[in-house]
């Protein structure tokens, strides 16, 4: 969703901050702007667009010239995407200029009273009373402004300030939305995700909630907002800036599908502990006495991050045979669900910023529940807010669609689960077979994306459906939900997940030639009854494409796949069908990295 960057220095920065947006366009926006300044020049100058980072350039003059700026893509939360809506926001006399991303609940109530008081907005956005705020403080200095302002704010807000009388600086706060300072020489930057920092510096300083910073050409300091100075220690971020590029690929969807062997490889590397037949896992923060003392285990995240919880949640179960489930964390966080002290929570993420999820786990934690962390971006909010956790370590993924992210943390569930199970009852072997199982995985990925020739003329085949019905049991289940948020996601061709033991109990009806059925048939002990309920599909007629380790003689196609370990199979069955989506996308034309209506990250309710 929205993106913040910032620079100051010797640079011209317009070319800098438009650089930056565009590295931040992955999340997700409809509008854009930039402000710049500098200490030699007076005013602010503020150029805002509709539509996308290009359309702003379009509009930036050749004299736009600087050292100081800040700029902003928006997702429409207040007001309809628009220029007047874009980010920054003014004050009328035009010296206080704002970006901000996250959303100010009372922000309603402080626009009714400055405009009693006679202040004009320019924009519906929650925003902009944060400018008028600022303009109107009469404390000398403008961190202090800025606090007089945050003192009447209620909700999130990572934000970035520029003022025309001190255009020697920047002032950032952060309050649930990030705020990145990258450190350079003689120069600095912010931004909110540090995407859009990497290619200049890889030392950056991430701010608490309720921390302020200021930034200057050659310094920095960091404070609370009530004032008192914090230490920040830069630390290097582990990403290049050629992560977040196509890498030859036509779209990072591909690019980010075929990085999974190395993904994977990635997750296990330092971690598999052969001496024990276990895995080691520092991060955690739970040692052997704590993970036994477990009772129960409740897996918490949204879309994907969601369905490799239910993964997650069934190897906890198979293999440390503890009770497990998971939730969508935007369902558990509004139903006031009983908080169990000897339950262990694990929050999903591969963002690590998602507002559902970050909520569900600052609830958990106000009421004294210990809360894992499972996420994708180091530093993260989540990652931040968390009482311990692991890195699933699969590198930037930039497209909208998660695929490597979703394969990673499948792995990542895997590895805690052997960790906790062989803290109790799994045995010796067990926890060799498992290991043996996980050493193999990112071969048999290899193995899978071979066969995208295959799968691209399968996709072909079945790009004209108009909706698809995705089937699996229990192992299986997750598999066919993922499948169909990934086919639904990138191609807009309706998908809906079912568990294949329940077909009779309703979707059956739906069964006719023009209704394709995607089944997982995973070589497992109920392969039998996978087997039954791939007849009754044929037995009404219905087209099935199978995703199994063997030919199945009922479906019209089978993408085979390799075997693995029964408890790992669901890690590698929904490969295929994430080329399959990518390829039924392509067919169809579709903005493959940014489907329409979706954000990276959704930072918002
Ligand atoms: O960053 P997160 O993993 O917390 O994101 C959760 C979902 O918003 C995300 O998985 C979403 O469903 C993706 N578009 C899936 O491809």
């Amino acid at each position: 969703m929205c993106g913040i960057v910032g620079y100051i220095g010797k640079r011209d920065v317009a070319p800098l901050l438009l650089e930056g947006l565009q590295r931040l366009e992955y999340r997700g926006y409809d509008s854009a702007g930039i402000v710049v300044t500098s200490p030699k020049t007076a005013g602010l100058k503020m150029v805002k667009a509709k539509g996308r980072v290009r359309d702003l350039e379009a509009k930036v003059p050749a004299r736009f010239k600087g050292t100081v700026g800040i700029a902003h893509t928006r997702w429409a939360t207040h007001g309809a995407p628009s220029d007047e809506n874009a980010h920054p926001h003014m004050d009328a006399e035009g010296k206080v200029a704002v970006v901000h991303n996250g959303i100010i609940d009372n922000a309603s109530e402080l626009r009714a009273k400055l405009t009693a008081d006679g202040v004009e907005f320019l924009s519906e956005t929650d925003t902009e009373v944060v400018t008028h705020l600022i303009a109107r403080s009469q404390a000398e200095k403008l961190e202090d402004k800025v606090r007089d302002a945050l003192r009447l704010i209620e909700g999130t807000y990572g934000i970035a300030v520029l003022h025309a009388d001190f255009s020697d600086r920047i002032v950032v706060a952060r309050n649930g939305s990030p705020v990145v300072l990258g450190i350079g020489e003689k120069e600095m930057f912010v931004a909110s995700d540090v995407a859009a920092l990497v290619a200049h510096t890889r030392q950056i300083v991430t701010l608490d909630d309720g921390e302020m910073a200021t930034l200057k050409a050659d310094d920095f300091r960091t404070y609370t907002t009530e004032g008192t100075r914090t230490t920040a220690s830069p630390t290097t971020v582990e990403w290049e800036a050629e992560s977040y590029d196509m890498g030859g690929h036509d779209t990072y969807m591909h690019k980010e599908i075929h990085e999974q062997v190395d993904a994977v490889d990635r997750v296990l590397r330092g971690r598999i502990d052969d001496r024990f037949s276990t895995v080691h896992l520092g991060g955690l923060n739970l040692d052997a006495r704590e993970a036994r003392a477990v009772r129960r285990v409740k897996i918490l995240g949204c879309g994907t991050s969601y369905h490799a919880g239910m993964i997650g949640a069934q190897m906890i179960e198979e293999l440390a045979r503890i009770p497990a489930d998971a939730e969508p964390a935007s369902e558990f966080r509004y139903r006031n669900a009983v908080v169990d002290p000897d339950t262990l929570y694990i929050a999903v993420s591969q963002s690590g910023e998602t507002y559902d999820v970050l909520a569900a786990v600052q609830e958990l934690k106000r009421k004294g529940a210990r809360v894992l962390g499972v996420v994708n971006v180091v530093g993260s909010a989540i990652a931040r807010e968390a009482d311990g956790g692991m890195y699933v370590h699969a590198g930037p993924e930039v497209c909208v669609v998660s695929t490597k992210c979703f394969t990673n943390t499948t792995v990542a569930f895997a590895l805690l689960a052997l960790h906790l199970g062989r803290t109790r009852d799994l045995s010796v072997s067990d926890g060799k077979r498992i290991i043996a199982g996980l050493r193999k995985l990112p071969a048999q990925i290899a193995e899978i994306l071979e066969q995208e020739d295959e799968i691209k003329k399968l996709a072909d085949e079945y790009a004209d459906a108009k909706s698809m019905l995705f089937i699996g049991r229990v192992r299986g289940y997750p598999v066919a939900r993922e499948a169909s948020l990934k086919l639904k996601e990138v191609s807009y061709i309706h998908a809906e997940a079912y568990p294949a033991s329940e077909l009779k109990h309703g979707p059956l009806a739906l069964i006719e030639p023009a209704l394709p059925t995607v089944a997982i048939v995973p070589d497992d002990d109920l392969l039998e009854k996978n087997r039954a309920a791939l007849e009754e599909i044929k037995a009404r007629s219905g087209r099935i494409l199978a995703v199994a380790h063997q030919e199945q003689e009922k479906a019209d196609r089978t993408i085979v796949v390799p075997k693995n370990e029964d408890e790992l199979d669901p890690i590698l069955m929904g490969i295929p069908l994430q080329l399959l989506a990518y390829h039924t996308a392509l067919a169809l034309g579709r903005d493959i990295d940014k489907p329409r209506n979706l954000a990276k990250s959704v930072t918002v309710e």
